[in-house]
């Protein structure tokens, strides 16, 4: 296991001095397109190498409407990475990543995919078309949601969370115990009610949809183990990779944003002490 961490490090050393990148203990991460960093791994592995993935993509909602923020209206815009350029371009992208992230998951590997009602359809039709196998559909549920500026249907106060495996027959990791001793003893369920990142989350710099570290540990302790190799396509400021770090796994993450890059470079940074 760690043996592909080390030749992906190695590789990520040696690929173009250009293209920005950082190598860490534990983890590689780099400021490129993700897909094309995904094709350049399938070359070197072509029957995949990860054993976990968590792909928070671009839900493609910045589309100049207005929600509340504290009590403020606020713009929804987060920026262009997150507007859509139509139905069958979305389609199309979100299509070409998923396949990609099939082909990189270990036979028993699993992917955790996020979206809210806007993308998860999409999503859940295009993983069962590639071939997934969906072992959960995961609600996460926000305890304090923004209110429904409109006041015309329900304020959104979920997330959808679709985790799965490459094929029904796939033995894949569940810590079944982990989850139950978490739940004060109980099967853990499928609605989770974890708040928004706490404000210390945010001390190395903030990114717009940054995921709860609570939420990412969840998915971590669950389906992987220690030593794993963990991967995010779509990393933004690093959550995934500090929970994997703090969980003893290995992390390998993609962000196209120089400005998000920054601020994962920062949050890895400090964990190691540098
Ligand atoms: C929903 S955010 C992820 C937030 C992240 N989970 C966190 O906790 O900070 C999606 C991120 O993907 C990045 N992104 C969009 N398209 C990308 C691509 N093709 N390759 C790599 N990153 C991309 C965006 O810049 C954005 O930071």
């Amino acid at each position: 296991m760690a043996n592909e961490f080390n030749r992906l490090a190695e590789e990520a050393a040696v690929y173009q001095s250009s293209l920005k990148k950082l190598i860490g203990d534990g983890f590689v991460i780099y400021n490129e397109n993700a897909l094309s960093v995904m094709r350049r791994i399938l070359d070197k592995y072509p029957n995949g190498c990860f054993d976990m993935i968590f792909a928070d993509p671009p839900y493609l909602l910045s589309n100049d409407g207005f929600t509340c923020q504290n009590g403020k209206m606020v713009s929804v815009n987060k920026g262009d990475w997150d507007r859509s350029k139509g139905f069958t371009a979305d389609l199309m992208f979100y299509e070409e990543w998923l396949r990609l992230c099939y082909a990189l998951l270990k036979p028993n590997g699993t992917i955790w995919v996020c979206g809210t009602q806007h993308n998860i359809y999409m999503i859940g039709y295009l993983m069962q078309h590639i071939g997934y196998h969906i072992l959960n559909n995961i609600t996460w549920e926000k305890p304090n949601p923004p209110p429904n500026l409109s006041c015309r249907f329900f304020t959104h106060a979920t997330e959808t969370l679709l985790w799965a495996k490459k094929t029904k027959k796939a033995k894949h990791v569940f810590h079944y115990d982990v989850m139950k001793a978490q739940n004060g003893g109980k099967q853990m369920k499928s609605v989770w009610q974890i708040a928004p990142p706490h404000k210390n989350e945010k001390t190395y710099g903030k990114h717009p949809t940054q995921k709860p570290l609570a939420l990412l540990h969840r998915c971590i302790q669950a389906a992987s183990n220690r030593g794993d190799l963990i991967f995010d396509p779509f990393m933004g400021s690093a959550t995934t990779g500090v929970a994997a770090l703090q969980n003893g796994r290995n992390f390998c993450g993609c962000e196209v944003g120089a400005e998000y890059f920054e601020v994962a470079q920062n949050r890895l940074r400090f964990l190691l002490g540098d």
